[in-house]
């Protein structure tokens, strides 16, 4: 039986831009490889997937993406190790979300063997973007959004799948400071926190501006009930390490159910490192830096990998954390990175070959 990849059509670009690419200066996410994967939705059903150069997309202005915002993503990446070998982190994991986010937004899911193929054959055809550089690998984006039209409010009748690649360096430049938001709110109980859902980003980045203008980068979102509890970051799941445990929040309604937060704490665990999933109150994390006892916070995710905070703002006071070494952060990047690009054993089959 013919598989899905063999059916896919790849319809190739005259000539290459790779060459005009500066790879030892990636940005994250801003330069993107010769082709993309589309997939329509129609007629209750997704179309054979196929493969074209990448390009701009044509869509009626009565879109349901304009006007509803019905709209999800993934974020993944590639890897290519020392014997150029491509490798994919934990992909059925973000398959498997993708799945829920869409089912929280009414858009129809996508099967696995569409994803997964597509997403190797595109891979594979564009496989000589996938930077070599330390600290940059292929960033890949799948995404699905309404392109069926009218200004009803419901559920589009039609879709777009898409996949688009993005040779990348690291997510942020500098030291990370971060800021605990006690105004706006992120998500809420019974709301689309926990889904990848466009809105979510939208929604966050008007606090964001905010927060960029005094000096911070990101804002560690609060609960929405009265802003107690630490949840996590705008693009990033949330540790802390006071004395020598680690600490997350657990994933909830309002939480994005992170790949990176959970690998990090299966390794943590391998490592003999103490770790708590339980909510982590503001007042606990200001207590413990004014008393010395935390030791690290940083955010965890498959853009920003594991970065490490060096400084957190609540109610107008700034607090440094401590400059460590062999800190719980280089020890747990260095065994997720060097299991993504094959440099080390990987004993919980999270490696997937491509
Ligand atoms: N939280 C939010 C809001 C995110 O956007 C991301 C990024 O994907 C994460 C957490 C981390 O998730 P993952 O480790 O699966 O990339
Ligand atoms: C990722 O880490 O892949 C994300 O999706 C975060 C994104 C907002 C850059």
């Amino acid at each position: 039986m013919e598989t899905i990849s063999q059916k896919i059509p790849v319809e190739k670009i005259k000539s290459s831009k790779i060459d005009q690419v500066d790879f030892d200066n990636l940005a994250f996410g801003s330069i993107f490889t010769d082709h993309m994967l589309v997939c329509n939705y129609k007629n209750g059903t997704w179309e054979t997937p196929k493969i074209i150069p990448y390009q701009a997309i044509s869509l009626e202005p009565s879109a349901k993406i304009f006007h509803y915002g019905q709209s999800i993503f993934e974020g993944m990446k590639a890897y290519k190790d020392a014997d150029e070998k491509i490798w994919l982190f934990r992909p059925l994991d973000n398959h498997r979300r993708l799945n829920i986010s869409a089912e929280r937004m009414a858009i129809p899911g996508i099967p696995e063997e569409y994803f997964m193929e597509g997403l190797k054959t595109l891979i594979k055809l564009d496989e000589k973007w996938i930077p070599k550089t330390d600290g940059s690998a292929l960033y890949i984006r799948p995404f699905i959004f309404a392109s069926g039209q009218g200004f009803h409010a419901s559920p589009a009748d039609e879709y777009k799948f898409l996949i688009c690649l993005a040779p990348s360096g690291s997510y942020f430049s500098g030291k990370v400071k971060v800021l605990i938001e006690e105004k706006y709110s992120r998500s809420a109980d019974g709301g689309t926190g926990f889904a990848k859902a466009g809105g979510n980003y939208a929604g966050q980045f008007f606090p964001t501006q905010l927060a960029i203008k005094k000096g911070y980068q990101q804002v560690i979102w609060t609960d929405d009930h009265n802003h107690e509890f630490i949840e996590e970051a705008g693009a990033m799941n949330i540790f802390v390490r006071i004395k020598d445990t680690l600490i997350t929040a657990p994933i909830s309604d309002r939480i994005l159910d992170g790949i990176t937060r959970k690998s990090i704490l299966q390794i943590a665990e391998d490592e003999g490192i103490a770790t708590e999933v339980r909510k982590i109150s503001v007042g606990e994390v200001v207590e413990a830096a004014k008393d010395g006892s935390l030791k690290e916070m940083f955010g965890a995710g498959t853009a920003a990998v594991i970065s490490p905070i060096a400084t957190f703002g609540y109610r107008e006071v700034d607090y440094d954390l401590p400059e460590l070494e062999n800190t719980y952060a280089s020890r747990l990047k260095k065994r997720i990175i060097d299991i993504q690009y094959n440099r080390a054993k990987d004993p919980f089959g999270w490696r997937h070959g491509v």
